[in-house]
């Protein structure tokens, strides 16, 4: 049975990641390896926790002796990395933390492999799950592919854009074999309402002011998360060793129209007078640095794998809108606590 850690699989993305691989891989013993910050919750996994094929594992990545014990002892084989600190605005407030986790954690976790596996590397392979925000912003046109220059603006890209670095200097340094894939903005289940579309309908539903960073005309390319596991799925499998895949919904929005789109169909399923949600947009001071636009050039992994999404934009929020109304308690859950001085510091002033 081939030995799977994937770290940071009770968060968002890492929990559809799991959820797939475990479900479709019988043959693979699955190691979810997470921290539980704010961000991770084991509640995102209830449905396959009792599989035979699946164990977690509280730990931190950047607690050197655990891993290296923890990697001697089970000998994994392969490792898909998905922890990270993930939040651009509380990368603003807390650079280290970002740090931290992403830069140190990726190396430990590198180190960790190689301390395991440098004389023999047949059969293995680490996967760097990462960002398009490595490749900064673009102006009105054009699109970001493999081969466009690293160029990060927010701690938070910076951090990522390092451990894609390291990631790759240990592919060259030590013959460690690697995939990166650098994916655009997801949405759907489990999503952690501090990021837009989450936010909004928590907002939404409760009534409470639609935050819109600036004049609301910077723009992002939205794939629905469960097309960004199949294509992890895929590119773990099927990607090529040291090659990076672009991976991105082919779905431009501007926040503005975004929220509009997420307010009209709010009204809706809540049987609220149309145009009653849209009041709640309130424009707020810009995030510092932000990038105006990201656009994904996923012809690469779409001719090379044969990956597309397969969840259209309107049926994807459709899907997430039902799931968080199906959820409430969940979102009750992640919004109690911690999350209220988070959002009041955040949003202080507005
Ligand atoms: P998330 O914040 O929802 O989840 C991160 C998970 O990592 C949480 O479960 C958290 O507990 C865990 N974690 C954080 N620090 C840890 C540590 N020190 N040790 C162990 N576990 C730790 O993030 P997400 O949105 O699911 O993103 C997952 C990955 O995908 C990240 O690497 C992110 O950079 C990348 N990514 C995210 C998006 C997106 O739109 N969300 C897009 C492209 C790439
Ligand atoms: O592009 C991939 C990235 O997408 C991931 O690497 C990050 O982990 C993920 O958080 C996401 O980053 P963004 O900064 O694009 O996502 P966020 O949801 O925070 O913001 C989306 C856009 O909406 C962005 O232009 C900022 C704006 N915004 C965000 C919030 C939280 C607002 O206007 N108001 C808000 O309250």
């Amino acid at each position: 049975m081939k030995k799977i850690i994937i770290t940071g699989g009770a968060g968002f993305i890492g929990s559809h990641v799991v959820r797939q691989f475990v479900n479709k891989y019988p043959m693979y013993q699955i190691y979810n390896l997470d921290a539980l910050t704010y961000a991770g919750n084991l509640e995102n996994l209830r449905d396959i926790e009792k599989a035979s094929n699946y164990t977690f594992v509280k730990a931190d990545i950047t607690d050197e002796r655990f891993i290296h014990e923890l990697f001697q002892k089970q000998q994994f084989e392969a490792v898909i990395h998905l922890a990270a600190e993930s939040h651009v605005d509380r990368s603003i407030t807390d650079p280290l933390a970002f740090v931290r986790t992403n830069v140190l954690g990726t190396v430990n976790l590198l180190q960790a492999f190689k301390t395991l596996w440098q004389n023999n590397w047949e059969g293995k392979r680490f996967y760097h799950v990462s960002t398009d925000e490595v490749y900064g912003t673009l102006g009105e046109t054009g699109l970001f592919t493999e081969t466009t220059a690293y160029d990060p603006n927010s701690p938070y890209s910076a951090s990522k854009a390092s451990s894609d670095h390291f990631v790759r200097a240990y592919g060259e340094t030590y013959g460690m074999p690697y995939v990166v894939s650098n994916c655009s903005n997801n949405y759907g289940p489990n999503h952690f309402p501090e990021k837009l579309i989450p936010l909004c309908i928590h907002n939404i539903i409760h009534q409470k002011p639609l935050p819109i960073y600036g004049d609301g005309r910077y723009t992002r390319d939205w794939l629905y998360v469960i097309d960004h596991a199949r294509a992890i799925d895929d590119v773990f499998h099927k990607g090529a060793n040291a090659e990076t895949y672009n991976i991105g919904g082919f779905n431009e929005w501007q926040n503005i129209d975004l929220v509009r789109e997420l307010c009209r169909q709010m009204d809706k399923v809540l049987e609220r007078t149309p145009g009653e949600s849209e009041e709640l947009i309130t424009y707020v001071k810009d995030r510092p640095g932000h990038d105006l636009r990201y656009a994904i050039d996923a012809t690469k992994i779409n001719q090379e794998l044969g990956w597309a999404p397969s969840v259209t934009f309107p049926e994807g929020l459709a899907k997430t809108i039902e799931w968080y109304m199906n959820n409430q308690e969940w979102l009750n859950n992640v919004t109690s606590g911690a999350y209220t001085d988070y959002y009041n510091e955040q949003y202080s002033g507005e």
